[in-house]
């Protein structure tokens, strides 16, 4: 595997717990990324792609942002199942239209949100690594950005199924940033 700027950033300035978060945030954003093909494979409304086109090309350029800090050794060796997971999370609601697309991309986001929250807080508490710091919080603007544009598609809060199901979508995302985080 090649050595990117993330060794530039020398890998004993990064604490261990930063790089499991920095692990699980490469996770999130492979799965973030498959998400949006996942609706691409099966959707042909024309909106709809229109918004996970726009909302793809961002979570690339995540994915390229994260990848810049993490040192090659610390990645994910998990990618494959979290990009599988992603694209069946994308392409299963998918199949059931419009609201569910944006109830599942809401229940994400919401999470993805404060779990950058988190990182950048406790960065700002132990007064770490600001050029990681901000790099985090560019990410987190983005992804709020996304909840509230897909909140706002969605028009009303979702009924029961989907209620579950975006509880599912939430309870997956912390299986998987648990597994990436050790
Ligand atoms: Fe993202
Ligand atoms: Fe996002």
């Amino acid at each position: 595997m090649n050595d990117t700027a993330a060794d530039r950033l020398d890998s004993h300035e990064i604490p261990v717990w930063l790089l499991g978060e920095l692990r699980s945030d490469q996770a999130g954003e492979t799965g973030a990324v498959a998400i949006y093909e996942g609706i691409l494979w099966v959707s042909r409304d024309t909106k709809i792609r229109r918004f996970a086109e726009d909302h793809l090309r961002t979570e690339q350029s995540h994915l390229t942002k994260i990848n810049s800090v993490l040192p090659a050794k610390s990645r994910s060796r998990l990618l494959p199942l979290w990009r599988a997971a992603g694209f069946v999370t994308g392409a299963l609601p998918s199949l059931f239209g419009a609201r569910a697309i944006y109830a599942t991309i809401a229940a994400v986001e919401t999470f993805v949100d404060e779990h950058y929250l988190q990182q950048i807080e406790r960065l700002d508490r132990e007064q770490l690594l600001p050029t990681v710091r901000e790099l985090l919080a560019d990410c987190r603007e983005d992804e709020i950005h996304h909840k509230q544009e897909a909140e706002q598609a969605m028009g009303a809060g979702p009924q029961l199924v989907l209620r579950t199901w975006c509880r599912i979508v939430d309870f997956g995302s912390r299986i998987a940033v648990a597994i990436e985080r050790r």
